[in-house]
């Protein structure tokens, strides 16, 4: 997919990276950001060394007033990415309270955070060749699909911004902007690093990028792959919660806590 003006949340690593490389060429200006200054700007030369003009900015996506800043200042934006996010799980036993907040406010605040003002300004921009005033694409996961004891507040949070995006679609679209859920399977990224139990069809970010922006570019609402790690997670979702939780608690736990604060 090669949109003109993309911007791109928690582009410094795994997933967001491929994204940013993937959607990177002549005459394409890429916004992109993560706390962390130094891997972001790696990310921006590959992505300047494939003929895009790169912005980078280093910014929390739980700060509501500098995301609005930022994607308020950013100029049309053609296709907005809410892909920072973060893990934690059950290793120690059980969700620690701070684990538990920190995911809620990075992957559900911090979308919301990043989807709302790209809203507000698609919403007074023209549309562009496609007939569109902007697409948003929020990644979510397989996991808002299955509510897995190993990590609570992760899966909890994916069905949450999985739902509100495609619920949202359906209004945004009668004015020229489509919103798409993302739902990818197990990526090869630091997130996924520390993981000790078997990952069924673990792919490489770049394979997913392809994915997820192919799947944008076709209109899809729901962007979800590999289909058999999707289709094994809504027959385990869909079995009475006693017994999903019987048969995933046998899995073993999902390490707790996150590298970054
Ligand atoms: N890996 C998988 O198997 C998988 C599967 C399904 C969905 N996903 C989703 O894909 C997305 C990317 O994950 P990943 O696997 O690529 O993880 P990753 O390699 O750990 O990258 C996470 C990115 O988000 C940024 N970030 C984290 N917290 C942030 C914050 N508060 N503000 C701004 N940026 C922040 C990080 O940069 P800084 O630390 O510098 O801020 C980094 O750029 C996440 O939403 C994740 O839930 C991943």
């Amino acid at each position: 997919m090669q949109a003109a003006n993309v911007l791109i949340t928690g582009a410094s690593s795994g997933l967001g990276a491929a994204l940013a490389r993937e959607c990177a060429g002549p005459g394409v200006v890429l916004h992109l950001s993560a706390r962390e200054a130094s891997r972001l700007n790696g990310v921006a030369a590959d992505c300047r060394a494939k003929g895009a003009t790169v912005h980078t900015v280093g910014v929390d996506v739980r700060d509501e007033a500098a995301m609005a800043g930022w994607i308020g200042g950013a100029g049309r934006l053609d296709l907005v990415i809410a892909n920072a996010g973060i893990g934690a799980g059950t290793g120690d036993g059980w969700e620690s309270a701070e684990d538990a907040r920190r995911v809620f406010e990075t992957n559900v605040t911090g979308v919301l955070n990043t989807a709302l003002p790209a809203i507000a300004a698609m919403a007074e921009q023209p549309p562009g060749a496609d007939g569109l005033r902007g697409r948003i694409a929020v990644i979510a996961s397989v996991a808002a699909f299955v509510a897995a004891p190993s990590a609570p507040a992760y899966g909890a949070s994916k069905a949450a911004v999985q739902r509100w995006t495609e619920a949202r679609d359906a209004t945004e679209r009668k004015r020229g902007i489509r919103l798409h859920a993302v739902c990818p399977g197990f990526v090869h990224t630091p997130m996924t690093a520390s993981n000790d139990f078997p990952m069924p069809f673990l792919m490489e970010p770049e394979r997913a990028a392809r994915l997820t922006l192919a799947g944008i570019a076709a209109g899809r609402l729901r962007v979800v792959y590999p289909w058999r790690l999707y289709a094994m997670a809504r027959l385990v979702g869909a079995l009475p919660p006693g017994w999903r939780n019987w048969l995933l608690g046998m899995a073993p736990p999902k390490r707790s806590g996150t590298p970054s604060a």
